[in-house]
């Protein structure tokens, strides 16, 4: 017999799959000036969401300063918070999650690419794979996300595209399949040859690209192609063609959903050129919302109850409120308006008014949302980074891995009778995940250590620290750059006995971390001491 409530939970899980099967959540991840800002701007409109490229650049300048933080952002002209775009595009919802493209990169940055299905990773043709990318593309590989290539500038002399797959084949261990590939480069950069429809795009140039690309498709065997491009170049892509066809590997989209194979895309975002091919292609090549790991083993987007995890929070978006925002991945389920869910790690019930979308800077309230949909949440000081919200059967999510800071300080506070505020503040940043803090392992009363992954961290600290709690600090930078997680902690360490070129200092757990100058201290300490086993980033606390 059919009950009422089977028919529901049917009902529910028909509509969760349908919205799973709708929508593809990325982050982009890209070195500064690659064209990050570009690419997004010109997906926003072919997705409608904007109608004329440069919109994003122009709001953002528009945009008076709206908190302390964007005050910041203006000074320095870079964008500090990442923020989520959510656009339609044939028929399909895209969740794009933006991650921070500046140099002084922060964990914000990482833990981004927690609440992503897939990445995007974009690369200037001229310049190739760049530092920054490298970093973040090995956190991709940490959690296997599909990655997805596009070579841009192609507008610009660069660099031969056979040149750039082999430098990601190599350098990063990807297998590469150039699912389009350039015709001709720089001034004759005149289009793609699509290798999925065996068409050939010839593209023209709109107005600084504000518009659509003038789009020609044409079979590669059409005889208006000699009219169409210059035979050079015709038999440049033949010839080009026949070499990829003869070595390159066939497309595996089970090895590209493993993060083992990279499709390559080649364009201009600037002129518009191969945007929408790539669109179309990463469309039907990317991660639906899937499964995740929790307590209670691989839950799938289409359980019926409520759930996700808190991967960002972000405080003093708005001045006016003095609020605090924590940003939630939907796992599974339908999330709604003013429900009440449970916190896992604190065992409360918290209603869910005021969830928020956020496209760019504006906030708009939301209704409901989907596996794969990011809600900002109201956090009056609920949430931490890593925690699991769900209604139903108790389950929680793998927490958001610690990354290995790169840059150590200490922070002072030289104004005693500021000693209260200095350490409430310390604490909150801490449990925002603005930084990590560490101790020194032997004097619990020195000062915190800030550990960062990017110098704007200690610099949002401190700003932070002034203009929140009212408590001017000072920074006294240390001369370390690795630092390395002990397995086995405490009892490990003290097996190995004294240990040279590092000092051990505890994080907020209290467990022991090594931190070296430089790469080479680290090696030897390894190669000294094969017993120990040295971890890049801290074991998850849940
Ligand atoms: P980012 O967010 O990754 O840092 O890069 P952004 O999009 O701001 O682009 C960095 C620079 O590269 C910009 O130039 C942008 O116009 C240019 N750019 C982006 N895509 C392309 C492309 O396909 N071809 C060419 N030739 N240039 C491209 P800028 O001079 O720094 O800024 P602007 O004056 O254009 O705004």
């Amino acid at each position: 017999m059919v009950t009422d409530s089977h028919l529901q939970e049917t009902t529910i899980k028909a509509e969760l799959q349908q919205a799973v099967e709708r929508r593809r959540n990325f982050a982009i991840i890209s070195h500064p000036d690659a064209g990050k800002t570009t690419l997004t701007e010109k997906l926003l409109l072919y997705g409608g969401a904007i109608h004329e490229a440069g919109a994003v650049k122009a709001r953002r300048a528009q945009k008076k300063a709206t908190s302390d933080w964007m005050e910041m952002e203006q000074q320095r002209g870079i964008s500090i918070t990442s923020t989520v775009l959510q656009f339609e595009y044939e028929n399909c919802q895209i969740n794009l999650l933006d991650t921070p493209g500046h140099q002084d990169f922060s964990e914000d940055t990482y833990r981004t690419l927690a609440a992503a299905d897939n990445a995007v990773m974009l690369i200037d043709a001229a310049k190739g794979l760049e530092p920054q990318t490298r970093k973040l593309f090995e956190v991709c590989r940490m959690r296997n996300l599909p990655t997805f290539t596009f070579v841009n500038k192609l507008d610009r002399p660069g660099r031969e595209p056979l040149d750039l797959l082999d430098e990601i084949e190599r350098e990063l261990g990807l297998e590469t399949y150039a699912v389009n590939w350039p015709i001709g480069m720089g001034d004759r950069f005149k289009g793609v040859y699509d290798r999925r429809e065996k068409k050939i795009h010839l593209f023209e140039r709109s107005e600084h690209g504000k518009r659509e690309a003038i789009d020609t498709v044409v079979e590669l065997g059409d005889p208006r192609i000699e009219e169409l491009l210059e035979p050079e170049l015709y038999y440049q892509l033949k010839d080009d063609l026949e070499l990829i066809e003869g070595v390159g590997s066939e497309l595996d989209l089970d090895l590209v959903h493993a993060g083992k194979m990279t499709p390559v895309f080649f364009g201009s975002a600037m002129t518009n050129f191969g945007v929408e091919p790539f669109l179309n292609a990463f469309l039907d090549y990317a991660l639906k919302p899937g499964s995740r790991n929790s307590t209670n083993g691989e839950i799938p987007p289409t359980y019926p109850e409520f759930s996700g995890f808190v991967f960002k929070l972000q405080a003093n978006m708005d001045p006016k409120h003095r609020d605090r925002i924590a940003f939630v991945r939907v796992c599974t389920g339908k999330f709604e308006k003013d429900m009440t869910v449970n916190h896992a790690r604190t065992g409360k019930a918290v209603r869910l008014s005021r969830p928020q979308k956020l496209f760019a800077q504006d906030r708009e309230s939301i209704e409901e949302a989907y596996p794969g949909d990011v809600i900002g949440l109201n956090n009056p000081g609920v949430f931490a980074i890593g925690d699991t919200i769900y209604t139903g059967q108790k389950l929680e999510y793998e927490g958001i891995p610690c990354f290995s800071p790169e840059i150590f300080a200490y922070l002072k506070n030289p104004n005693p009778s500021k000693f209260k505020q200095f350490h409430k503040g310390v604490s909150e940043l801490r449990e925002e995940g603005a930084v990590q803090i560490m101790y020194s392992a032997d004097d619990a009363k020195r000062d915190p250590i800030l550990a960062a992954v990017g110098q704007l961290q200690f610099e949002v600290v401190q700003f932070r620290m002034q203009n929140e709690y009212g408590v001017e600090t000072l920074l006294e930078l240390l001369p370390y750059s690795v630092a390395r997680w002990v397995d086995g902690g405490w009892e490990a360490l003290q097996k190995v006995g004294r240990l040279f070129n590092t000092v051990t200092v505890k994080d907020s757990w209290g467990r022991p971390v090594l931190l070296f100058r430089n790469e080479w201290n680290c090696q030897q300490v390894q190669a000294d001491h094969p017993e120990l086993k040295l971890n890049v980033a801290a074991p998850v606390v849940a």
